[in-house]
């Protein structure tokens, strides 16, 4: 091969990583070749021999990458063959580098999945000791990013609890559809050799097989929904650091990040920045175009292999440590940062916060939704103009508006009584939250029995 053209064709720089499960595949399929005699006894001892004591380079930094072996498989091949002289070459037998780098992905992303799903585990956890820790905080609610209803501090933290308790469930279907075993698929065709791939499966820890060999050597699915299931996961997280980023400003000053999660600026003494929050903001971007990429790479393929399946693999890595290695410092972030209870307090105490409950106190006494929605409406612009809060108008300019407003009707203004009387399934109230935290603590432990 014309050296630029091994340089460009070559997939061992990163292909590499494959190697521990390469060998694991091998020995897999080594044990079953002599278990139907296709190989005898001896060679599987020779073999399995080399086989472990690449293992061992692999593991120490040894092994001898040799880049004009092109990828993994065949710097493997190579290093038995110069281990065990010509008889390693018997390893390849009823194989084609097509169902055995499937089989590869299988095992590796199967690897990366638990790893994944044991980091968003302890986000979780992270996040539901936030909501116990801090059951007693009222912050303003927001839409459109205006002040809204006042709520929990909990019960807003809890919405992220339940984004990842879904990400985990659509890591666990990714994990379904990797559960499915494609060596003995060959170059694409099968083998006339008498395999038994039921129990190459075994061996593996994979329950099932792909029944059709064409499919087994071109399947990518699982790949593209891991990289769906890691962009969904990374836009919660990335909403969940706009918010820290957002509270951490002066504007807000909801929360005040530890130093150690925190960058100084080069230049401007008084700036800590929430750099940690900012860059998992950021890379959404990489992990999107990942998606993207493979999805387009797939889009006009023929069956079966085609190089271009090589390109699955840089992107998936890339998503795989990038989603692994912010996992550690959000939670860290998250777990250390302080909330600021005055601050949240003052801008719980804007009594335009009440005028919801408000407007339901007026369908109490008989209006319709709609038009008590005008009639506070009407307050609250009347009180804008005059600069006033609603605790300062008297019951006499309060019944111009209505005549039950005349009543007492401090209780509709106190943030507490606002937010403990949404007790409904799913409310804001503590007895509603506390319900709910006792659901994602039992979510947690069915994670974990699992
Ligand atoms: N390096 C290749 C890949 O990652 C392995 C499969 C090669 N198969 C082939 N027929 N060239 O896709």
């Amino acid at each position: 091969m014309d050296p630029a053209v091994l340089d460009f064709t070559a997939s061992l720089p990163f292909d590499r990583r494959l190697g521990l499960h390469d060998l694991k595949g091998s020995l897999a399929h080594l044990s079953m070749l002599a278990s139907r005699s296709i190989i005898g006894a001896d060679d599987e001892a020779l073999l399995r021999g080399g086989l472990e004591e690449i293992a061992e380079e692999i593991t120490a930094g040894s092994f001898p990458y040799d880049l004009s072996f092109e990828d993994i498989h065949m710097n493997i091949e190579k290093r038995l063959i110069e281990k065990v002289g010509p008889d390693g070459g018997r390893l390849h037998t009823a194989r084609s580098r097509n169902d055995q780098v499937a089989l590869d992905m299988h095992l590796y992303l199967r690897d990366e999945c638990k790893r994944i799903d044991e980091g968003l585990q302890h986000l979780q956890e992270v996040i539901v000791g936030m909501a116990e820790k801090h059951e007693d905080i009222l912050m303003p609610g927001y839409t459109h990013l205006q002040r809204a209803q006042p709520v929990l501090l909990a019960h807003h933290m809890l919405a992220y609890f339940w984004m990842l308790e879904r990400d985990r469930q659509r890591l666990a279907g990714v994990l379904e559809r990797i559960d499915l075993m494609p060596l003995g698929a060959g170059a694409l065709a099968g083998t006339s050799f008498d395999i038994d791939r039921e129990q190459v499966a075994a061996y593996l820890g994979f329950s099932r097989l792909y029944e059709n060999s064409i499919d087994a050597v071109s399947d990518r699915d699982y790949l593209v929904e891991f990289l769906a299931f890691a962009a969904i996961a990374v836009m919660h997280l990335s909403r969940l650091c706009e918010e820290i980023i957002i509270w951490s400003s002066v504007e807000f000053g909801f929360i005040e990040l530890d130093d150690s999660y925190t960058s100084g600026s080069s230049m401007m003494p008084q700036k800590k920045n929430p750099d940690v929050a900012e860059l998992i903001r950021g890379k959404t971007g990489r992990i999107y175009g990942s998606l993207i990429g493979l999805l387009t790479v797939l889009k006009g393929l023929p069956l079966a292999y085609n190089k271009d399946l090589q390109e699955d693999k840089e992107g998936l890595f890339d998503t795989v440590d990038t989603l692994k290695n912010l996992l550690p410092p959000l939670s860290g972030m998250l777990g250390t940062m302080v909330f600021c209870r005055e601050r949240l307090a003052e801008a719980v105490d804007d009594d335009y916060l009440c005028a919801t409950d408000m407007a339901d106190y007026l369908v109490r006494r008989g209006c319709t939704f709609r038009e008590a929605h005008q009639t506070v409406g009407q307050l609250i612009a009347f009180c804008r103009q005059k600069n006033n809060r609603l605790k300062e108008l008297t019951p006499d300019q309060r019944a111009c508006f209505h005549p039950a407003l005349a009543e007492n009707i401090e209780a509709l203004l106190d943030p507490v009584k606002v937010v403990e009387a949404r007790l409904s399934r799913g409310g804001t109230a503590s007895a509603a939250v506390a319900e709910q935290l006792q659901k994602a603590r039992a979510a947690l432990s069915a994670h974990m029995t699992k």
